[in-house]
């Protein structure tokens, strides 16, 4: 690829994109260290917890650490497709992007070294559905951007990446975590970078809203490849919270278990469901726009993007 011309050297950045607003909101919220996270009372809680306790939560942690390696892996080709199309202040988003989800893989790294958990193998606890979509369907729809990025692609990569992984699996992931370890008050470090990242998957959930909006007002009216594709992915999105559940539900029905945690199963897959039904209601709205410039305006016009 050679360059044809520089959109700051025959102009300026579109201060008004609505991916450039949420890079300056990316600038201005995105500032916290991993490495700040005191895990001091972590230590203490983790080392006082019974070995059931352990167990209870060391699938979510297989979980969450995979899923943060994974993305921070996988999201390069989309960088590059955003770049190859001359969406400069797309790709300038997907930098704070990146950078987030390198602090995200980190964050929960850091937190199994120094609970000691460094050298334990945790991926017995991923299950069919989780290897599914993580091992393979994901890094496939991501691959495919480097061959391949045409509407279609690019539609179904953000479908699988921000719609599934992020909006439906990590945010039922905070959720339950949460669940467990506010109740028992406990890991209050780890549930400090919970709440960071939460915050920064809001912004990536806005760049896959908004890209599989832009992408299907234009090329997809009928937003069937996302619709598709989303509905398609679902069984082993909810196969993955089915496992986690099942494990816990598992865990209490034994006499022997030592163990404070709790988690309502029944609710943690009503918040999975939800996930899902929001996600494709937010996707779904943009099917309201004829044009991509009526949706980039509603976006400044209404919501959160504003840059102060
Ligand atoms: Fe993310």
């Amino acid at each position: 690829m050679t360059h044809q011309h520089f959109q700051t050297v025959e102009g300026v950045l579109n201060w008004n994109a609505p991916l450039y607003r949420l890079y300056e909101k990316a600038k201005q919220n995105g500032k916290w260290n991993p490495r700040d996270i005191d895990f001091t009372q972590d230590k203490i809680d983790y080392e006082n917890m019974t070995e059931d306790e352990k167990i209870t939560i060391a699938p979510l942690i297989a979980s969450f650490s995979a899923g943060e390696e994974a993305v921070t892996l996988d999201i390069l080709p989309m960088v590059q497709v955003m770049a190859r199309q001359g969406r400069l202040e797309d790709t300038m988003f997907l930098t704070t992007f990146m950078f987030d989800q390198a602090k995200h893989t980190e964050l929960f790294s850091r937190w199994q070294e120094e609970m000691g958990l460094g050298d334990l193998d945790l991926s017995a606890f991923h299950s069919d559905s989780y290897k599914r979509i993580f091992y393979e369907k994901l890094p496939e729809a991501m691959e495919r951007l480097n061959r391949d990025d045409s509407p279609n692609a690019v539609i179904k990569a953000a479908t699988v990446y921000n719609m599934v992984v992020e909006g439906i699996l990590a945010e039922t992931g905070y959720y339950s975590f949460r669940e467990i370890l506010k109740k028992a008050n406990l890991l209050p470090g780890i549930l400090q970078g919970i709440d960071y990242l939460n915050q920064d998957e809001g912004r990536h959930l806005q760049f896959g809203i908004y890209t599989i909006q832009r992408l299907s007002i234009e090329h997809d009216p009928s937003f069937n490849i996302f619709n598709d594709f989303i509905d398609e992915l679902w069984p082993d999105a909810l196969g993955v919270i089915e496992y986690l559940t099942s494990l816990y539900d598992l865990q209490m029905a034994q006499d022997w278990t030592e163990s404070k945690l709790q988690l309502d199963s029944e609710k943690m897959k009503q918040y999975a469901i939800r996930q899902y039904e929001i996600r494709k209601k937010q996707v779904n709205r943009g099917s309201s726009y004829q044009r991509v410039s009526e949706l980039n305006e509603s976006m400044i016009r209404n919501n959160s993007l504003r840059s102060s």
